[in-house]
C-alpha cells in the first residue's frame, strides 16, 4: 500500500521551550549537561523548526508548564492513530507529571483515550512509530517502554506491532535510531538493536530500501527526522547520508537543534503527528 503523501496536510503538536532546560539526568545525553542548555539559542532553534514545519504542516501547540523541562518533547505525549490516543505512561518519575497534562489536552481535543495499565511503561511516539506503508507499528523496548506495550497497542489499534529491542543507552527511544519512511524506505542505526531485532528489520525491508546510518550520523540524531511530504527535517546529516536520502526521493532539511541534543532529543522528539493513519 502506498502512503498517501499529499492527501492532506499533516497536523503536528509542539510545545514551546519556555521551561526547557536540562534539570535532571534520565539519559546519557543529559550527563554533565545540567544547566548547560542555552535558553535563547534553544528558543531560536525551536522557532526555526516551527517556521520550517509550518510551510508544509498545520501546527498546534500545548501550553508549556513550569517545572516540566522535557515537555517540549511532545513525541512522548502519546501515540495517536486516527482519532484514538494512548497517553504515555512514563518510566521515569521526572516525566510522570506530564501524563495528566497531555491527557487533558487530548481530551479537550476530543481524541478517544484508550485505557492503559498503570504498570506498563510506554513513552508514546518516542517508542512507537507508525509505518503507514505497511500498516504496522514498530515498537522499541529495552530502556523506556515496556516490551509488553506492543501487544497492548496491537489490540487497541488492530494492527500488527513489531517489537525491536534497543541495546545502546544513547539510543534509548526508538525514534533516536529508527525512521520508517514513505515508499517502504527505512533509515536506521543497526548497532542500536539486538541481533534478533536486526534480523527482523532485514527480513521486513529489502536491502536496497535500508539506509543504514553511521555512528556519527546517529549521534547527530539524523534518524530523529520529521517526515512531512518527503521533506526530512533533522538536526544534521553527513553529505553522504544526505545524498543517499535524495537518491531515495527525500529532501533533507537541516535545522540545528544543539540545545535539545543536550537533553537527548532532536527534531522528531519535538513533534507529535496527530494525523497518522
Ligand atoms: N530528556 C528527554 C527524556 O529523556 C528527551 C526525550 C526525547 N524524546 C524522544 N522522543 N526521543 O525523556
Amino acid at each position: 500500500m502506498e502512503c498517501d503523501r499529499a492527501a492532506r496536510r499533516d497536523r503536528i503538536l509542539m510545545c514551546a521551550p519556555d521551561n526547557f532546560g536540562v534539570e535532571y539526568v534520565i539519559n546519557p545525553w543529559m550527563e554533565n549537561q545540567i544547566g548547560e542548555a542555552r535558553r535563547s539559542l534553544a528558543w531560536e532553534q525551536w522557532m526555526n523548526l516551527r517556521r520550517l514545519l509550518s510551510l508544509t504542516a498545520d501546527l498546534t501547540f500545548i501550553t508549556p508548564v513550569t517545572g516540566l523541562p522535557d515537555m517540549v518533547f511532545t513525541a512522548n505525549a502519546g501515540l495517536v492513530i486516527e482519532d484514538t490516543v494512548v497517553v504515555s505512561r512514563f518510566r521515569t518519575e521526572e516525566r510522570r507529571p506530564e501524563e495528566e497534562i497531555f491527557r487533558d489536552w487530548f481530551d479537550r481535543q476530543r481524541f478517544t483515550i484508550a485505557p492503559w495499565p498503570a504498570d506498563v511503561a510506554f513513552e508514546g511516539a518516542g517508542d512507537a512509530l507508525v509505518d503507514c506503508e505497511r500498516r504496522l507499528i514498530w515498537c522499541g523496548h529495552g530502556w523506556r517502554s515496556s516490551a509488553r506495550a506492543a501487544e497492548l497497542l496491537e489490540r487497541i489499534f488492530a494492527r500488527e506491532a513489531i517489537r525491536l529491542r534497543l541495546v545502546d543507552p544513547r539510543f534509548y527511544h526508538l525514534d533516536t535510531c529508527f525512521c520508517p519512511l514513505a515508499g517502504g524506505w527505512l533509515m536506521y542505526y543497526p548497532p542500536a538493536f539486538d541481533a534478533h531485532s536486526r534480523e527482523v528489520i532485514a527480513a521486513m525491508t529489502p536491502e536496497r530500501k535500508r539506509i543504514e546510518v553511521s555512528e556519527t550520523d546517529a549521534m547527530s540524531f539524523a534518524c530523529n527526522s520529521v517526515d512531512v511530504d518527503g521533506r526530512l527535517y533533522m538536526n544534521d546529516a553527513s553529505d553522504e547520508l544526505q545524498s543517499q536520502l535524495r537518491d531515495a526521493g527525500f529532501a533533507p532539511v537541516l535545522t540545528p537543534l544543539s540545545e535539545f541534543l543536550k537533553a537527548g532529543g532532536s527534531a522528531k522528539c519535538l513533534t507529535l503527528k496527530l494525523t497518522d493513519k
